[in-house]
């Protein structure tokens, strides 16, 4: 989740001054998919290529280029999400190669940029950076022919993961070259030169018209003219669109909100937290991607989690995974109150602190109390270099991109599936389950995307359902075991963001109280997924059928739902994964219910996205 632009011009007395103009107002437009640290590359005849990068904001990349003052007429951009490497200069796009000939901007992670490194490494290149696209800029230039479109067709094939890239070359300064693969990139001719960019609110102020490259399609920009190449290097002639979005629509994707955008972001962020960690293909965990060695593993008597919110919802779910998963014992805790416990350190314990934005001051007050125990700790944070991710031992990096609705959304399902490949691979390294098991589950959360994908196709459903529930004030989630913690999180969901009075209750709780409240005029929503209390769970909804309550039910129910009660179901999976997938159809009922009530959906009252006050 970063964003790309580039700009060739024609050869014009301020030419310089334009190019910088247009590729740093471009990056302010995109700061929204990435803003830790950002740079610009420029070339021009006799000048090579100039590098500039700045950590932080787009405002310090502007001071740095006045510093700088890069000449050329032609250059790329590029504002970063860091996913792999700390946000330093070092790590800042773009990436060039030793011989400063080859300038690189990427979107999009390589999978084997650690085998590519090395084989390189070995051949005496010498590497500046921690991140995957390094390895392309040397690649490139390690590969090179003469013909930068030649070498690209050569190199790109040895790349495995999704990339977007621009490439300037240094023999050819007045060009721009670009590729991609599952990751968008799009171009336009201008009157004054030609533009590139990830995302079409980088280019909405110079034209409206704008072509989308093609899967495995490269692009070559000169000031007066694009070529497109499909994958086989025949040169093609793809179709210009025509964009009716203002820049704020397309900065949301076309999505009314940044949480709608989000909740459907989650097939490629699960995708990208995925194969990050895990090669999917063989059924085996990425060894160094990983926070426990066999030893540590072996040595695990207990895990405490601790962490706010949504995030500790997910570490809800964490704690089941780890115990059913793996057989560890496991206990979920809410930051602001385990760091005033007294919880003595046990032998083989290990720490885990969750945190979306990894700056949450609970949470990190709770991690510096477990360090102060003498706990090894780990962080599960969605922002590299955060505080949280610093202080702790070891990190896991949730992939999601950034968040910027305030509601979480995919932060808490890449949350829930790190929790599930961790305890996956302490199963394995522990001896509870072989590499047929491990393979086994493996693929089923590879089978989670599309899941996703096919309840978010099936949005209307919940949209229609919304609109019935006009006058519904009171709504309780209920559910048993994980899907308890589905409705702890539904719950939150629903009442942050349209402001409804909702609750989540244990199912088999209700009748210990809180069913004195269930009357005609409440929506009780079932969560039923865990098979062991399958029965059990429908027995609690019957008993608030009883009262007159409206029901929703959420699960595997093929066969269709019982008489009077709506239905969603999901796709079949294990009982551990279900509640990942009936937590998407929360997240829509929250949204169209705010949506319905009028709410401000993105900054909803009260709340603020990052929580660094106790
Ligand atoms: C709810 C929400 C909050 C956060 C909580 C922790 O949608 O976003 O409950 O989950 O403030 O934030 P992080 O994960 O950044 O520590």
């Amino acid at each position: 989740m970063c964003g790309i632009v580039g700009f060739t011009g024609k050869a014009a007395p301020e030419a310089t001054e334009k190019c910088r103009e247009i590729l740093l107002s471009g990056l302010e437009n995109l700061e929204y998919r990435g803003y830790d640290s950002a740079g610009i590359a420029m070339a021009g005849e006799g000048e090579g290529i100039t590098i500039c990068r700045a950590v932080g904001r787009i405002s310090n990349l502007r001071k740095a280029v006045a510093g700088c003052q890069p000449q050329g007429s032609c250059g790329i951009g590029h504002t970063r999400w860091a996913t792999h490497g700390r946000p330093t200069v070092e790590n800042c796009h773009p990436h060039e190669d030793e011989k400063h000939s080859v300038a690189v901007v990427h979107n999009g992670i390589i999978e084997n940029y650690q085998h590519l490194k090395e084989e390189l490494q070995r051949s005496g290149v010498e590497f500046n950076s921690q991140t995957d696209t390094e390895v392309i800029a040397q690649l490139l230039a390690h590969h090179y022919s003469g013909n930068m479109k030649d070498t690209l067709q050569k190199v790109l094939p040895l790349l495995e993961g999704s990339f977007a890239l621009g490439v300037l070359d240094k023999n050819q300064p007045d060009c721009i070259y670009c590729a991609r693969r599952r990751s968008p990139l799009l171009v336009a001719q201008g009157k004054d030169g030609s533009y590139l960019a990830s995302d079409v609110s980088a280019l909405l102020a110079y034209t409206k018209d704008v072509t989308y490259l093609e899967e495995n399609g490269i692009a070559v920009l000169t000031p007066d003219s694009i070529r497109f190449y499909n994958e086989n290097g025949s040169e093609i002639h793809p179709e210009s669109t025509h964009i009716t979005w203002d820049a704020t629509a397309a900065r949301k994707n076309g999505f009314e909100h940044y949480m709608l955008k989000e909740i459907f972001d989650q097939p490629t962020a699960l995708r990208d937290t995925l194969n990050h960690y895990v090669d999917v293909e063989l059924g085996c965990i990425r060894r160094e991607a990983m926070p426990f060695t066999p030893e540590q593993a072996k040595a695990l008597r207990r895990v405490t989690i601790a962490a706010c919110g949504t995030a500790y919802h997910a570490s809800v779910m964490g704690q089941s995974l780890l115990e059913q998963l793996a057989g560890i014992p496991a206990l979920a805790a809410i930051a602001s109150e385990y760091r005033y416990s007294n919880m003595p350190p046990v032998e083989g314990e290990v720490f885990i602190a969750v945190s979306q934005s990894g700056e949450t001051a609970d949470t990190l007050a709770a991690l510096s109390y477990k360090k102060a125990q003498g706990l090894r700790t780990i962080a599960l944070s969605n922002v590299l270099g955060s505080t949280i991710a610093r202080e702790a031992d070891a990190v896991m990096y949730t992939l999601a991109g950034p968040e910027i609705a305030v509601a979480s959304t995919k932060a808490y399902l890449t949350q829930v599936l790190l929790f599930a490949i961790l305890a996956l691979d302490l199963a394995h390294l522990r001896g509870v389950i072989d590499d047929a098991k491990l393979k086994e589950g493996i693929a089923a959360l590879a089978k989670l995307p599309e899941q996703v994908e096919e309840i978010l196709a099936k949005q209307s459903v919940v949209q229609d359902f919304v609109q019935q529930q006009k006058d519904c004030r009171d709504i309780f989630f209920i559910g048993r075991l994980m899907d308890y913690a589905s409705s702890l999180e539904a719950a939150l969901k629903l009442k942050e963001v349209s402001y409804l009075h909702s609750e989540a209750y244990a199912a088999g709780e209700l009748k210990h109280g809180t069913i004195a409240l269930v009357d005609e005029s409440c929506l009780v929503v079932v969560f039923a997924t865990q098979t062991v209390v399958l029965e059990k769970t429908l027995a609690n909804m019957e008993e608030v059928r009883a009262r007159g309550a409206k029901l929703l039910l959420l699960g595997h129910f093929p066969e269709g739902a019982p008489e009077d009660c709506s239905l969603w179901n999901i796709g079949k999976t294990s009982d551990q994964l279900a509640p990942l997938l009936t937590t998407v159809y929360a997240q829509l009922f929250a949204y169209y219910m705010a949506k319905l009530h009028g709410c401000d959906i993105d900054k909803p009252r009260n709340l603020a996205k990052s929580v660094t006050v106790e």
